[in-house]
């Protein structure tokens, strides 16, 4: 399957980012020279996803190195901590940021001995086999999701987990691209995801893209939509996944949980190993992020809300680990108890 435009790439000592707020009219790259732009990125949602900006703050820290470098009479490891630290305060809840970020710190403790030069060039190629992996990660994610799907199949799909959200391909979004792939006959209905609208603008964007049959719908027709169009499936990405299976993903998700067990639809999510967080025992552990109000009352570029009104935004919500069919891994399709078939890495 042929992906769309990359989400972000490396190139002559810089990361040029796909700059998402402006899709789906508009594409145009951030050229980050310094880690504080990968950081704003991040912030912003320029970049997002949770494999992507683990990818992003890995290259992030390249950058960081490459500051260090130059630095007259600098501490070239205390630098790279203290950018490791501030790339980690862009947004708390997807793990990935924080697993790329120690990864990098961890080979520079490793290679402490090595001169700087040197080190630049392992955590180079640190963050590019980063992105490498999550690549591969996403296809054997795609081929054991595809799996579970029946030659024709119905799906509905919340935010986007897919090649934008990551280094490509995708995770709940590869699944369906390794089903058209496979042959399988595919309509998928997208949320569109409020307030940011993730569904519509990107995820819709990009299934087009790859000509799979796309509908968006408005969050609030998902219960509807999974009573009246004969859905097979719901699959979704991740942006931390406990011990014990509860999966925190983008807000929305929760709900549509509740609503494809009422309708006794499957509900798989899908994710890399590298947003697990063993050290999370429960969902309600994982931080969630809570964002500006000005992305409900004036997020379509018009106040939507009377002014001065209480606004609440978590960009996030916990689902369950008991309302989860499967969580769909690169190492196979997990099922219940989690805590079990997570740390075995079981497939099939
Ligand atoms: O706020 P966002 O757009 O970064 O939220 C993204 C999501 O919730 C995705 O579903 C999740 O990161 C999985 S991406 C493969």
């Amino acid at each position: 399957m042929e992906l769309g435009v990359k989400t972000m790439e490396w190139r002559d000592g810089r990361l040029y980012i796909l700059d998402q707020r402006l899709l789906p009219t508009d594409i145009q790259f951030i050229e980050c020279t310094d880690y504080k732009m990968v950081f704003e990125a991040i912030r912003t949602l320029a970049v997002r996803g949770a494999p992507a900006i683990g990818v992003a703050a890995a290259y992030g820290m390249v950058l960081s190195a490459g500051e260090a470098l130059s630095a007259k009479g600098g501490d070239f490891h205390r630098k790279l901590e203290e950018a490791g630290d501030y790339l980690a305060s862009s947004r708390p809840t997807a793990v990935n940021l924080f697993w790329a970020i120690d990864r990098m710190k961890r080979l520079a403790d490793v290679r402490k001995g090595s001169k700087p030069e040197e080190l630049y060039d392992l955590l180079l190629c640190e963050a590019q086999k980063i992105e490498e992996e999550d690549v591969a990660m996403c296809r054997t994610i795609g081929e054991w999701g595809q799996s579970l799907l029946p030659e024709e199949c119905v799906l509905l799909t919340h935010c986007n987990a897919g090649s934008l959200a990551t280094a490509g391909y995708g995770t709940a979004l590869g699944v369906i691209y390794s089903a058209v792939s496979a042959g399988k006959k595919v309509r998928v209905f997208v949320d569109e995801t409020r307030p940011l609208m993730q569904g519509s603008r990107l995820t819709a964007w990009e299934l087009m893209q790859s000509e799979v049959h796309t509908t968006i719908i408005c969050d609030n027709m998902a219960g509807h939509v999974l009573r009246e169009k004969g859905v097979d499936a719901v699959i979704v990405g991740a942006d931390r996944i406990a011990k014990n299976g509860d999966v925190a993903n983008k807000v929305g998700t929760y709900g549509l949980a509740v609503l494809a067990d009422y309708h006794q639809v499957p509900f798989y999510v899908a994710a890399p190993t590298s947003t697990i967080d063993f050290s999370i025992v429960r969902g309600e552990d994982i931080p969630i992020e809570e964002r500006d109000s000005s992305e409900i009352t004036e997020g379509m570029g018009k106040r939507t809300a009377p002014f001065a009104c209480e606004v609440y935004n978590p960009a996030f919500d916990v689902t369950p680990a008991r309302l989860v069919s499967a969580i769909i891994t690169e190492r196979g399709i997990h099922r219940p108890p989690y805590e079990k078939s997570l740390r075995e890495g079981e497939g099939g």
